[in-house]
């Protein structure tokens, strides 16, 4: 098949992209910074022609800055638009595990932007993974951290992108896919794992967090007991991959 990857340049995109091509497929990858297929989410610019003769796309863009709305939930209107127009079957849309649960502004728009989705013109699949390993080593990188009590669930990039890689290949299922790693960790026995296996010093320090956001991150928002797909790579296992 034809697929689309936007965001096929990111953390998960890029993995997404190798996983298809390795199962056969023609991959394109579509980013604002892509030199063969350039599309901006933000202003729908080069989506038709990125789009054309695409049987499937896979949405793994991404915005975390304060207009994050713009390109995932209005940026994905305009994606459904262009794909409807291109006669696209197939629209998976990554999402974060536990995002419905979890009141901070990012999950929300992430909300906002599955329900674009499912309100949308095309068939469609929403993934939902856990954090990445990537994004927790980023996070607990920083020389002073302050650590709130959070049950996590990470997943290596690659083991979700094989999950993507999976549901893209099967027709759109109209429902929700959970994605997860293989274990359960609270944010800071993840912390001393970091600091075990790089051998870095990082200052860090409990901070409560209150009211429903600390309730529901202490409770395993953002974990699955029974995840669609598991990774296998521990944050252990991925930390000392060679
Ligand atoms: N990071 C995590 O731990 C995590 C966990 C669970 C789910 N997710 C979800 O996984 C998805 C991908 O996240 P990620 O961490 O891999 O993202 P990322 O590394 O920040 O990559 C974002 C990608 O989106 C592209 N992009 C950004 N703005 C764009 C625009 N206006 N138009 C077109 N492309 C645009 C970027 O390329 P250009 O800058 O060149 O445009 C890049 O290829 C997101 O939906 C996120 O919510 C992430």
């Amino acid at each position: 098949m034809r697929i689309a990857v936007i965001g096929g340049t990111g953390t998960l995109g890029r993995h997404v992209v190798a996983d298809l091509e390795g199962r056969g497929h023609r991959v394109r990858a579509l980013s604002r910074g892509s030199a063969e297929h350039p599309v901006d989410l933000r202003t729908g610019a080069g989506l038709p022609e990125a789009l054309a003769g695409c049987a499937v796309v896979v949405d793994a863009s991404n915005d975390q800055s304060r207009q994050a709305a713009r390109t995932l939930v209005d940026g994905t209107r305009r994606l459904l638009e262009a794909e409807a127009a291109a006669g696209v079957g197939h629209h998976v849309c990554v999402s974060v595990l536990g995002c419905g649960r979890v009141p901070i502004g990012y999950f929300r728009t992430k909300v906002r932007q599955e329900a674009a989705v499912t309100e949308g013109p095309v068939p469609w699949t929403i993934v939902r993974a856990a954090q990445f390993h990537e994004l927790v080593a980023a996070t607990l990188g920083g020389p002073v951290l302050p650590l709130p009590r959070v049950l996590l669930q990470p997943v290596a990039a690659a083991d979700a992108a094989r999950a993507i890689a999976e549901v893209a290949e099967r027709p759109a299922r109209r429902g929700w896919v959970e994605v997860a790693g293989p274990e359960v960790a609270d944010a800071r026995a993840l912390a001393r794992t970091w600091r075990s296996v790089t051998g870095r010093r990082a200052l860090t320090f409990p901070v409560p967090l209150p009211g429903r956001l600390g309730r529901e991150l202490r409770a395993g928002a953002l974990t699955s007991v029974r995840p669609d797909h598991q990774g296998s790579a521990t944050f252990t296992a991925w930390l000392e991959r060679p």
